[in-house]
């Protein structure tokens, strides 16, 4: 693959540094920076023989077959557009747009130029996350029910996260669109998100967005899918997922308590892990960051997709349904009630069924519980079929 990369801040680094490990075949041929001066040292850096402060000539540069967006969420419209333009398949970054309605425009204009749109979501393509899924596919905790997906953190890295209008929103649209992406995958992308409660408040920093919030995605199956996202939790990265399901439960933990620990008195301090608050006392180092929040393999499915002419896991598509439960988070969190996932283009099934969880214990009774007391006697609960008593055995 040759690609162009826009964009010389964090997560271009992150993306960079993924690209070229391991002995990766691809190489990035431009980058674009915003100053001559960025991009040019962002070149030097990486060995990237052109760089350029002009966002088209990278994006139509002739030695570039694809691109990667790593800009500001206020940009991602206009770069992918400009590579529909050029007909050149793009990955943008998440969240796709800042609103539903930017990333349905995105979305038309890449299916219209017969390209390829990847949506980098990454946490869905951590170790843990691939593992956690391919589970819970193959029917090892049963029916999914309810799942908790969190990212909070001390607060983003740049200026413009922190202006609403530029981020499309705070901690929500920042963080979010992790939770509700990993939470879409694990109950099934099949399924339709109906409704949203959500919480949200300015809690810490002097912002117009939300820096904390905590949402409730109701699916056409009754899953729940919960997110919870902070711009103000202290002591690192806090990034979790709980599945919840009728046959089994399973917990990840990506970041913070990985099974590292590290002390320091952090007197000769070294980058620890992003947004680690210290480098001295105990630390929870990440052994391998890039790989494991999942860059290695999401690129690999990506650049697979574009070979072999097939669609990569994560997709436009499903950046568009994340900002439209996004939106409708937002909304929940004026009106404190349910609001409507309103999406225009639905291409799941809507024929569901929920499930009721009725479990035969004989003829006439449905099972409810069973459990052995501490006494060791063991207690049966059930419900009559026909009375709807509930009766212990
Ligand atoms: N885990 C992840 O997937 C992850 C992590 C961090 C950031 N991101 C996303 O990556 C994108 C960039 O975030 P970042 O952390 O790298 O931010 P950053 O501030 O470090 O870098 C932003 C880049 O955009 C450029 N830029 C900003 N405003 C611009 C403008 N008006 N015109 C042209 N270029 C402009 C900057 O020069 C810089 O190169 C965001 O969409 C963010 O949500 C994703």
């Amino acid at each position: 693959m040759k690609l162009a990369i826009l964009g010389t801040g964090f997560i271009s680094r992150f993306y960079t540094e993924a690209l070229l490990a391991h002995r990766r075949k691809d190489t990035i041929t431009v980058v674009f920076g915003r100053s001559n001066e960025k991009a040019k040292r962002f070149a030097d850096e990486f060995n990237i023989p052109h760089y350029t402060s002009d966002l088209y000539e990278a994006v139509g540069y002739p030695d570039a077959d694809s691109v990667i967006v790593g800009l500001s969420n206020d940009m991602h419209l206009e770069a992918v557009l400009a590579c529909a333009a050029e007909r050149k398949h793009v990955l943008c970054t998440k969240p796709l747009g800042r609103n539903a309605s930017e990333a349905l425009t995105m979305l038309r204009a890449v299916e219209k130029a017969g390209i390829i749109g990847g949506y980098l979501e990454d946490l869905c393509y951590t170790p843990k996350f691939l593992k956690s899924l391919a589970s819970i596919q193959s029917g090892a905790i049963g029916d999914v029910i309810w799942t908790k997906s969190r990212e909070t953190h001390p607060g983003p890295h740049s200026d413009w996260f922190w202006n609403k209008e530029r981020a499309g929103g705070g901690a929500i649209i920042d963080l979010g669109c992790h939770c509700a992406a990993i939470s879409r995958n694990f109950i099934g992308k099949d399924i339709r998100p109906v409704e949203v409660m959500c919480w949200a408040d300015t809690r810490v920093h002097p912002i117009d967005a939300e820096d904390n919030a905590i949402g409730l995605v109701k699916y056409a199956n009754g899953a729940i899918g919960q997110f919870e996202v902070s711009w103000s939790f202290r002591g690192g990265m806090d990034l979790r997922d709980e599945v919840m399901g009728t046959e089994g439960t399973i917990w990840t933990n990506n970041f913070l308590r990985t099974g590292f620990e590290m002390f320091s008195t952090g007197n000769r301090g070294a980058y620890v892990a992003e947004k680690a608050e210290s480098s001295h006392g105990w630390l929870f180092p990440v052994g391998d960051e890039v790989h494991e929040l999942g860059y290695s393999h999401m690129f690999t499915d990506m650049f697979d997709a574009i070979d072999k002419s097939r669609q990569p896991k994560e997709t436009f598509y499903d950046g568009y349904i994340v900002n439209a439960i996004l939106d409708a988070a937002y909304r929940s969190a004026k009106t404190r009630q349910w609001e409507a996932v309103v999406i225009e283009d639905w291409r799941g099934t809507d024929e569901v069924k929920i499930r009721h969880g009725l479990v035969d214990y004989d003829k006439d009774h449905y099972l409810i519980k069973e459990e052995v007391l501490p006494s060791g006697e063991k207690k049966i609960i059930v419900k009559n079929k026909i009375t709807g008593s509930i009766e212990k055995r």
